[in-house]
């Protein structure tokens, strides 16, 4: 199913130390290594890659859905060294409503040093820009804080607990739901 079909579709985005881009099977090491981690893994809904096979078979999956205009993930390219060093990108979007949610995870190599919240700023700016979306969620689960406060500080709003939304890893977690909208968005001079 084609939900994108504008020109920009997945475009490169720039910020001061990282390149947004898609990802190409090259990048299955890069991938590896980080993916790996039962730590990187442990509040998202995929399972720490066992082999380099399982990291090519998402490379797989993701230049699928870049053939077929679907959602999907920028690969984060820290410039300094080349080096993927995460995901970011969309789960949906919702033409009808011009709404989205994205998602995201990143090396522990590279974590609190603001890199996640410099990727998501960027992807809001392409979400409320190019992609002319109204709404843009993002979920974590209650006990991954750390993402909640990036959340925050690229400006989305709290807007409630969802109880038990997910059964992952063995259990039911509660998942905190952030929403940013485009009038939020615009009132800010710099997000
Ligand atoms: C969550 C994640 C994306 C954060 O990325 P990051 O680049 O480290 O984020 P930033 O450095 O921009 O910001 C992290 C913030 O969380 C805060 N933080 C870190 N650990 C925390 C904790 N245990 N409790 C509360 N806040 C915490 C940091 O202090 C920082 O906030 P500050 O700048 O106000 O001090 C990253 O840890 C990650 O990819 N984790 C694994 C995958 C994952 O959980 N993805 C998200 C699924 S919803």
């Amino acid at each position: 199913m084609i939900y994108t079909d504008d020109y920009t579709y997945m475009s490169e985005l720039n910020t001061p130390r990282l390149t947004l881009r898609k990802l190409a099977m090259r990048d299955a090491a890069d991938i590896y290594r980080y993916s790996r981690d039962a730590e990187v893994a442990r509040h998202v809904l995929w399972d720490a890659h066992r082999s380099i096979g399982e990291s090519r078979a998402y490379l797989r999956y993701m230049l699928r859905r870049y053939r077929n205009r679907e959602p999907a993930s920028w690969g984060i390219e820290y410039r300094q060294t080349g080096e993927i060093i995460g995901t970011i990108g969309f789960m949906w979007i919702q033409r009808d409503n011009s709404a989205a949610e994205v998602g995201y995870s990143l090396s522990r190599d590279y974590w609190n040093q603001g890199i996640m919240t410099e990727a998501l700023r960027a992807v809001l700016a392409h979400g409320f820009g190019s992609m002319n979306l109204n709404r843009i969620e993002a979920q974590h689960e209650t006990g991954n804080p750390a993402s909640g406060a990036v959340m925050r500080k690229c400006g989305m709003v709290h807007e409630g607990t969802l109880r038990q939304r997910l059964y992952n890893k063995g259990k039911y977690v509660d998942v905190e739901l952030y929403a940013i909208l485009r009038r939020d968005y615009g009132d800010r001079t710099r997000i």
